[in-house]
């Protein structure tokens, strides 16, 4: 009989997760994003972060560095292909390389039933959830295959699977969304590139913060578990996403909804 014998690492050749890695996140500096970004980070990756918001992506980096980790804010709309083109950019001559992006940004859109609702909203909803994913992984694919192979997750929704009646932009920007990073994932799978969509219930972030108590509690009953999501539970599956963890993982729905859509 042969005995195994497992040797358990020192404590000092353990070696961070991410170590040696580039991530590159969209709508980094809240929610979803901002909790993506402080893990990545903690576990050696170097991280830029990309938003609208000049203010919060500063102090993000600024907290990630004091915590000793790597970061650099980016100012950027993601809805703007110009824009996104330099985010990249600024990626590879900062950090020499992309390996991981997490094209996360989002606006909740306009709320009405479909003929209520105001076409430039329409359109500025598909720009910044839809039409910035294709920006973003039209730059981001090239410099992964530069770099031998990546990880991409595209922020879906719940709504990305299911509708609801009162929010028709959001819903068809994340419809397409979930199609567009299967078709990509597809195309791309030969050559070590795995791309996934990541499909939240309701989070508690800063993007429901209009929302009244009514509201609130009538969603909530709609997830199995009876409660929002938070944005360190997202964090975690697509951290999950991010990681050589999941090398067999592309293409696919991954579902963080608390059983929102189980029923
Ligand atoms: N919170 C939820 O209930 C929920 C549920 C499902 C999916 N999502 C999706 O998760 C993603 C993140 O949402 P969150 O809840 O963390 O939101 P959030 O509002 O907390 O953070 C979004 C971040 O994106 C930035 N941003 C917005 N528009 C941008 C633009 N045009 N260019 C660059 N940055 C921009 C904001 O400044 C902000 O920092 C979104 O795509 C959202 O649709 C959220």
């Amino acid at each position: 009989m042969t005995t195994k014998t497992h040797t358990k690492p020192k404590t000092s050749e353990k070696t961070k997760e991410f170590k040696g890695k580039v991530a590159f996140i969209t709508g980094a500096a809240s929610g979803i994003g901002e909790e993506t970004a402080i893990r990545l980070a903690a576990d050696g990756a170097q991280v830029v972060l990309v938003d609208l918001n000049k203010k919060t992506a500063q102090a993000l980096a600024d907290r990630i560095i004091a915590n000793g980790g790597e970061a650099a804010p980016f100012v950027a709309d993601v809805a703007d292909q110009v824009q996104v083109k330099a985010a990249v950019d600024f990626t590879v001559s900062t950090y020499g390389k992309l390996d991981l992006a997490f094209n996360n940004a989002g606006i909740g859109g306009p709320a009405g039933l479909l003929a209520d609702i105001d076409i430039d909203s329409y359109r500025r909803t598909i720009d910044v959830n839809l039409n910035s994913v294709f920006y973003g992984m039209y730059y981001e694919i090239p410099e992964m295959l530069k770099a031998g192979g990546g990880a991409i997750v595209n922020t879906s929704s719940i709504l990305g699977l299911v509708g609801t009646g009162t929010a028709v932009p959001y819903v068809a920007a994340k419809h397409a969304l979930t199609g567009m990073t299967q078709a990509a994932a597809i195309g791309y799978a030969h050559q070590n590139i795995r791309i996934n969509s990541i499909h939240p219930g309701y989070i508690d972030t800063p993007l429901l913060k209009n929302m009244d108590d009514n509201s609130r509690k009538a969603l909530m009953d709609r997830h199995a578990q009876g409660r929002f999501g938070t944005d360190a539970e997202v964090a975690e599956s697509v951290v999950f996403l991010l990681s050589d963890r999941s090398s067999f993982t592309s293409g696919t729905q991954f579902v963080v909804d608390g059983g929102y859509t189980a029923h």
